[in-house]
């Protein structure tokens, strides 16, 4: 199958599930919108971007936005914690209180439209997309992915990549390591760096969502793209013999890890790897971030384990909600997130290439470089994790079955959990 063949599938395939979930999940409808009061020259910017390679990411972007908008206050309203896992439960709170920030981060696919699209109460970008030409510089599955109903609803500022193994080059190179590419390789490499008194794997899950990430990974490295893509389409059974053996890696993957894990944040895992305290952490690419910020020099990437040729992948978007009070400024906001100059400043510093397909690559660093030539060439999948595979109450589900498995490894109960969670979602019989 062609690139643009396995692109359009992908994502006809997500639009599938869209369909298929719109009636299943999210908040109930919105009320009317109060018109929004005479603007001031505010700009409320709602993320969880708190970590220092979010933050600095973020901070370009206001950069340019006070240099282009001047007069401006920007109110910076973030809420701290990987992937969103409290800020989105702010940003619920808020919006169904009809009291919406200018602009959200809401990642791509089944988070923002199960959950905030067909419930009414985003408005359609369609007038942006027109005037800024981005329907000729973003690709169309990233286009199709931020869709519905033949309008568009958000702006994507980049592509994260999820499925990486991040290593300490000096820790591996000290032990005579090579990174692993397959589940017994890593083993291997595990068992070795165990025996020298390093934790092999850093696992900060703090926010279960990290364990769901791991096991993300797993899955896809365990049946491959097509299989794990149908885990989201009801054509993957959830009770068949791939997903035990993941579960049954998982479980192991999980007897090499920090015995601190439920207590730290992903970045602090990475920190361990960073002090070569651990040799690995399998995470998404906003650790390339975290490691420039903090200055570390000495980290080696691959794919996670049987990951290779695979891209998992999520977008951060901004939209705009119904009733944003600062409307005209919210615009100036998107407008900016698109362009070429916003995800050419933002983007090198957050760990993520940009969405758009004209971004100069000398301006990103080695791992972001052949980061955008994988993006160019592997099979691409959904993040499970970050809300691209499955709707946010599908995903909850998942991530209540992995708080009980990371405890008890108990994987008959999680293959079950998993199973039905699929039914509830009402993707499978
Ligand atoms: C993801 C988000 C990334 C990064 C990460 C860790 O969900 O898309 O931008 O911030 O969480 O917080």
């Amino acid at each position: 199958m062609s690139r643009k063949h396995q692109r359009l599938t992908l994502a006809v395939s997500l639009m599938t599930i869209i369909t298929f979930l719109v009636a299943a999940c999210g908040p109930q409808p919105a009320a009317q919108p109060t018109a929004p009061p005479a603007a001031e020259k505010k700009l409320e910017i709602f993320s969880w971007w708190t970590t220092g390679g979010e933050a600095a990411g973020l901070e370009k972007l206001y950069e340019i936005y006070r240099r282009q908008n001047p007069g401006v206050e920007i109110i910076n309203a973030t809420v701290a914690g990987g992937a969103g896992f409290q800020a989105k439960a702010v940003l619920k709170t808020r919006m169904l209180g009809n009291d919406p920030p200018d602009s959200f981060q809401v990642h791509m696919g089944h988070e923002l439209i199960d959950t905030w699209v067909t419930t009414g109460y985003m408005e359609p970008l369609d007038d942006l997309f027109k005037s800024e030409g981005w329907d000729k510089v973003f690709p169309k599955g990233v286009l199709d992915i931020v869709s519905y109903d033949g309008h568009y609803w958000s702006v994507p500022v980049n592509i994260h990549r999820a499925n990486v193994l991040w290593y300490n080059k000096k820790v591996f190179a000290d032990n005579n390591l090579q990174p692993p590419t397959t589940f017994d390789e890593f083993f291997q490499v595990a068992e070795a760096l165990k025996a020298k008194g390093i934790t092999p794997l850093a696992l900060g899950d703090t926010g279960i969502w990290a364990s769901t990430h791991l096991f993300e990974t797993v899955l896809i490295g365990t049946m491959g793209a097509e299989k794990y893509k149908g885990l989201w389409t009801g054509q993957t059974d959830w009770n068949g013999p791939e997903v035990k053996q993941a579960l049954e890696t998982m479980k192991k993957m999980l007897t090499y890890v920090n015995a601190d894990h439920s207590s730290l944040s992903w970045d602090q895992a990475n920190q361990l790897v960073i002090d070569g305290k651990a040799g690995m952490t399998i995470m998404g690419d906003w650790v390339d971030a975290d490691n420039l910020a903090k200055g570390f020099k000495d980290s080696g990437w691959a794919p996670a384990p049987g990951n290779k040729g695979i891209y998992d992948a999520l977008s951060d978007t901004f939209g705009l909600p119904k009733g944003a009070k600062h409307r005209e400024q919210a615009l100036a906001w998107l407008k900016l997130v698109g362009s070429k100059e916003g995800q050419e400043a933002f983007n090198p510093v957050k760990g993520s290439i940009c969405a758009r397909t004209d971004c100069n690559p000398a301006l990103f660093g080695p791992y972001l470089q052949s980061a955008m030539q994988d993006w160019q060439r592997d099979t691409i999948v959904p993040s499970l994790a970050h809300g691209a595979a499955a709707s946010e109450g599908w995903v909850t589900a998942i991530n209540d079955v992995m708080t009980a498995f990371v405890t008890d490894g108990d994987v008959a109960k999680a293959q079950a959990g998993l199973a039905e969670a699929c039914k509830t979602a009402k993707v499978c019989q």
